[in-house]
């Protein structure tokens, strides 16, 4: 018995895998990181102890906890020659464009005395993306907007030190907002790992070859970009923005069942149930507009009309259809201030726990051979060489 279920061996074959960090039940819409429901980590936990957890396997006790903070805000820099990587970029490049290729750039400064093999190097690399991905990505928002790059505070949080180098600027003191603080923590944990996704299949996959992690994770970010995956939350809000009042709600849903346009935010190829991370979702958008006093914002009442008028109707019914955690996460992004051509950069920022963690614990099993999917193929059966001549 694996868990809850049986299963079959035979299912997991060379293009599945095992794991132990990460247990979804789509049809019962439930998800754990190392057993511990969504729920509660959203709710009682603080992204980088959900990281500690997502890597090491358990909660950390104080110390432990202390030491694990100590060690990330302490790798927070980036070397001075990476920001010059920027300037190849047009000031309007999409940041996840330069999120891939400054990501991958990494590999360039820790390549050469790196060991996958070796569990400390591992461990080490581990901590460098952890840190230095939110400091690539504000600088990549600074960048895209024309201010300066603002380094990493060791005062702050994890959350409040990504916040600073986002909207902070040389000429005036920043000060966090703790609402909007934590609703952006809570969107990390709730990002942070999800099972074997594309994004994860494919840092799998590039890691199997004993390709190092930075090369890895970048090919995981670029995997993300696509609207299917995690560029449904930037395709979400444009969404609402299209659809503009909540009298146009029928009109567009129509539209999705007459299969002009899938309903972003929407569906799921593993929960057909409510995503949880909806639901925690949609109480962290609440209590965010609550805070800043936008609690009848537009398109967050008319994100709720689409998921009740979609949740009452037998088109989405029959076909499982349930938000999922992109419906609602581009109305709290926005609220806090975040740009929509950030938003999926948010998201690789989270997921880069998930990607690491799920890239080490592969390296780490040494039963692990390459990836490598098979097909059905159903191209042309064999023939002859036809002469140009003939053709
Ligand atoms: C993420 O895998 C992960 O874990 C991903 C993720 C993570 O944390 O890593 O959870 C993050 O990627 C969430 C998904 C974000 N994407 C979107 O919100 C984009 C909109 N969603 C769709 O593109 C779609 O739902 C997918 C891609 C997510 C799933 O597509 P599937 O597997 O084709 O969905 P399905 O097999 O359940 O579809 C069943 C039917 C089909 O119609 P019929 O052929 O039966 O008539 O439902 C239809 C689909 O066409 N359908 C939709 C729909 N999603 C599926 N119709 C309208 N709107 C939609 N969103």
């Amino acid at each position: 018995k694996l868990g809850v279920f049986t299963y079959d061996p035979a299912f997991f074959s060379t293009s599945s895998c095992t794991s132990q960090i990460t247990f979804i039940d789509g049809d019962a819409g439930l998800l754990y990181y190392r057993g511990y429901p969504i729920e509660q980590l959203a709710d009682k936990s603080d992204f980088l102890e959900v990281c500690y957890l997502l890597l090491k396997g358990e909660l950390p006790n104080k110390a432990q906890k202390d030491e694990f903070k100590s060690v990330i805000t302490r790798h927070t820099m980036v070397h001075d020659q990476l920001a010059r990587f920027y300037n190849g970029f047009r000031r309007d490049a999409h940041p996840m464009a330069v999120m891939v290729g400054v990501v991958g750039a990494l590999s360039a400064f820790y390549h050469d005395s790196l060991d996958v093999n070796n569990p400390q190097n591992r461990e080490i690399s581990a901590h460098r993306l952890l840190a230095k991905v939110p400091t690539i990505a504000a600088m990549a928002y600074k960048y895209n907007i024309g201010e300066t790059f603002m380094h990493p505070r060791n005062k702050f949080s994890y959350v409040e030190n990504f916040m600073y180098m986002m909207f902070a600027t040389p000429a005036e003191e920043y000060v966090p907002n703790p609402v909007l603080v934590r609703a952006l923590e809570r969107i990390f944990i709730l990002h942070a790992d999800h099972e074997q996704n594309a994004s994860t299949s494919t840092v799998r996959l590039a890691g199997s070859s004993g390709a190092n992690p930075f090369a890895c994770i970048a090919s995981g970010i670029a995997a993300l970009w696509g609207p299917a995956h995690g560029g449904a939350n930037e395709a979400a809000l444009k969404m609402l923005e299209e659809i503009g009042d909540v009298s146009r709600v029928a009109d567009y849903v129509q539209g999705v069942k007459d299969k002009k346009y899938k309903l972003m935010g929407f569906g799921h190829r593993v929960y057909k149930n409510m995503d949880p991370r909806a639901s925690v979702m949609r109480q962290t958008c609440y209590e965010v507009l609550k805070e800043l006093n936008l609690e009848n914002d537009k398109l967050f009442q008319l994100a709720m009309e689409l998921e009740k008028t979609a949740l009452n109707d037998s088109y989405f019914i029959e076909r499982k259809l349930y938000p999922n955690v992109d419906f609602y996460s581009g109305i709290v992004l926005r609220a806090i201030g975040i740009p929509t051509n950030m938003f999926t950069v948010i998201f690789a920022v989270a997921r880069t726990i998930g990607w690491v963690s799920q890239w080490n614990e592969m390296v780490g099993d040494a039963e692990q051979k390459i990836g490598r999917p098979r097909q059905l193929y159903r191209g042309a059966t064999r023939r002859d060489f036809v002469p140009l001549a003939k053709r």
